[in-house]
């Protein structure tokens, strides 16, 4: 079995102990695009199952955003860059409280909450992202 393989085998294991939901492994600049794009449909499925108040919709949305988000949070962290580890930390804080107020049907929190995700998009995006000439995203150059 590939080396990759295993670790999910030991993760699902792992999990299986802990009893905890596994964060995503975003190990190189590939696994941070893909997070990304999951990323971005996502807070899309939250933003419309809040609209349409889908309550299950919204937390499983929310919930997937966390575990992205910290395997996004671990991928700055292992490079030491410190905005996005704080921005990355917002942003599963805030996806954990979109969550919560379902759970706990404090359904007014939620339009800030999701305004408060939002805006770590943006910060973390001015601060390391760039648009490329044929389209698409990468980082910006010099930050990895
Ligand atoms: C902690 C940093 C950080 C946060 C927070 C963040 N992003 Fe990103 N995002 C990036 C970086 C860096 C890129 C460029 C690299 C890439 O595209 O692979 C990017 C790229 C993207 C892309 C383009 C993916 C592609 O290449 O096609 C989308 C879509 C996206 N982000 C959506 C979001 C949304 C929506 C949020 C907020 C809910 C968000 N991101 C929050 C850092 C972040």
């Amino acid at each position: 079995m590939q080396k990759q393989t295993w670790l999910v085998v030991v993760g699902v294991l792992l999990t299986g102990i802990i009893g905890t939901s596994q964060s995503r492994e975003v190990a190189n600049e590939t696994d941070f695009e893909a997070a990304m794009k999951d990323v971005g449909k996502n807070f899309g499925a939250v933003r419309s199952a809040m609209e349409a108040r889908e309550r299950e919709a919204v937390a499983s949305g929310a919930e997937n955003l966390v575990s992205i988000f910290e395997g996004v949070e671990a991928f700055f962290s292992a490079r030491e860059l410190e905005h996005g580890v704080t921005v990355a930390g917002q942003a599963i804080q805030a996806a954990a409280d979109i969550k919560s107020a379902v759970d706990n049907e404090t359904f007014g929190e939620l339009v800030g909450a999701r305004d408060r995700l939002g805006a770590t998009c943006r910060s973390c995006h001015t601060e390391y992202r760039e648009q490329v000439e044929e389209g698409g995203f990468r980082f910006k150059s010099g930050v990895l």
